[in-house]
């Protein structure tokens, strides 16, 4: 047989083998809906990988955690010695434990830049609102599983870490004392709590943030994307009901943007892995590299950088209220802080949706929002000062400020006129469906 024709073979045996599976379960016409029919707008950049980043940052981390769990302990006595096995004696355990840890980080990075797309073109606004509450649950899914699991090396770090975040809880007036022993499962951090915490990152939340990832999928599907002009391509259609500024997903986007995305991504993301998997101490603090004492305290205790952020807000909460304590209201901020941006879709006024074409006030807030959170960034990381605590305040002002003044500077501004079809595109691509376009 001559090379073609086995290939014209392979390809009958293949399309009838997908024409089998068609008969049984909707293959080809999933396949459509989602990639090779998914109309997305041409004018996609740099800022629409970090959703397909998350992606694969998330199965990486499933698989690393499947593998880790294999020689992993959840006991107060073993849990420390077990991850010193992983790392030692564990063929390439150490590579699997780094790439978890360095994933975590890498999750957070791919997330807060893909959070910030959305805010730049206004992506949570109508029809995408679900889409933004279920991203919104995703985050505040993703900040629960990093914090059990961190937990789990039962580091000192680890230990005292989560010491101080589930004290929080027994700040609550009334109910928090009870509560705080209810969630620990113990009077004080123990292996019982360490246990359900293992629970919850290995099993309970991994099942809960797939499950929303793929309801995150499903919503943007049925709604279509937004794009960098915040322009609906839906609403300009031509005689075939397809988008004139859409390009099919597939191969497009799949071949000629996240691919790319993916291996750049993934040349850095290595080279952390490899040559600096502790990143000076932000990705794998120091303390942890001894075990969990309850008798010594580490000289500083911060967060992973993640969560820096929020931190410093609850620290910078100093003054009690209503007589209730300081830290109460600190919890309060710093809850408040990590949820305000589901509220955004109905706090934004703007007749725009896309940065590029909002006015001044809005870029400077905007501005303003990423400078304070970077700020506090660091100062959550720092042992407290009155000066860095005044800073602080400073921040955690401003930070607000960008949420609740929205209502207010999204309507008085002057916003720029939005063009009738996209700008830009990426070349070929661009061309491509422009071409298209000509010949209907
Ligand atoms: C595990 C975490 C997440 C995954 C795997 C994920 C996945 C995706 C993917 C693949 C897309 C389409 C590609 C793109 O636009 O980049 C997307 C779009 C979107 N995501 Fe996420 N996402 C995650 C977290 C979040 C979070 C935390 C939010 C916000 C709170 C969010 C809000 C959105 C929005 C608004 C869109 C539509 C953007 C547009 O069309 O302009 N996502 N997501």
């Amino acid at each position: 047989m001559s090379e073609s024709q086995t290939s014209s073979k392979l390809a009958q045996t293949w399309t009838g083998f997908v024409g089998w599976v068609d008969e049984r379960f909707p293959l080809t016409e999933t396949f459509e809906y989602h990639m090779s029919k998914y109309y997305a707008p041409k004018n996609f950049n740099f800022w629409y990988v970090f959703g397909v980043l998350s992606i694969v940052v998330l199965v990486m981390q499933l698989l690393t955690g499947i593998w880790l769990t294999m020689n992993y302990v959840p006991s107060g006595e073993a849990a420390f010695a077990s991850v010193e096995y992983i790392m030692r004696e564990v063929e390439y355990g150490w590579l699997l434990r780094y790439l978890h840890s360095t994933g975590a980080s890498a999750f957070f990075v791919v997330v807060y830049l893909h959070m910030f797309r959305g805010l730049m073109y206004g992506s949570y606004r109508k029809p995408r609102e679900l889409l933004w509450l279920i991203g919104m649950a995703i985050f505040v899914c993703l900040m629960a599983e990093g914090f059990f699991g961190y937990l789990l090396p039962w580091g000192n770090m680890s230990y005292w870490g989560a010491q101080v975040i589930v004290s929080l809880v027994g700040a609550i007036p009334l109910i928090g004392p009870d509560l705080m022993e209810w969630v620990r499962g113990d009077f004080l951090m123990s292996g019982i709590t360490l246990n359900r915490f293992f629970a919850l990152h290995v099993v309970a939340l991994p099942l809960v943030l797939v499950m929303l990832v793929f309801v995150h999928i499903v919503a943007l599907h049925h709604v279509g994307s937004n794009n960098p002009d915040g322009i609906e391509i839906k609403q300009n259609k031509d005689a075939n009901g397809i988008p004139r500024d859409g390009i099919p997903f597939h191969p497009h986007y799949t071949i000629g943007h996240d691919l790319p995305a993916v291996v750049i991504f993934l040349f850095v993301f290595c080279a952390v892995v490899f040559y600096a998997p502790e990143m000076g101490g932000y990705f794998l603090e120091k303390p942890n590299f001894e075990e969990a004492n309850p008798l010594k305290t580490p000289e500083h205790i911060a967060p992973v950088w993640y969560y820096t952020p929020y931190y410093a807000m609850l620290r910078a909460t100093t003054y009690p209220f209503l007589g209730i304590a300081a830290k109460f209201w600190g919890l309060v901020v710093m809850a408040g802080a990590i949820v305000l941006p589901a509220v955004l879709p109905w706090l934004d006024r703007s007749p725009v949706r896309s940065i590029r074409y909002k006015g001044m006030y809005s870029k400077v807030m905007l501005a303003i929002l990423v400078f304070s959170f970077f700020i506090l960034g660091y100062l959550g990381t720092i042992p407290p000062s009155p000066e860095a605590t005044l800073l602080a305040q400073v921040c955690t002002i401003l930070y607000f400020a960008y949420f609740v003044l929205m209502p207010w500077y999204t309507r008085v501004e002057q916003c720029k006129p939005v063009p009738e079809r996209v700008t830009g595109g990426h070349g070929a691509k661009a061309k491509l469906s422009e071409a298209g376009e000509a010949s209907s």
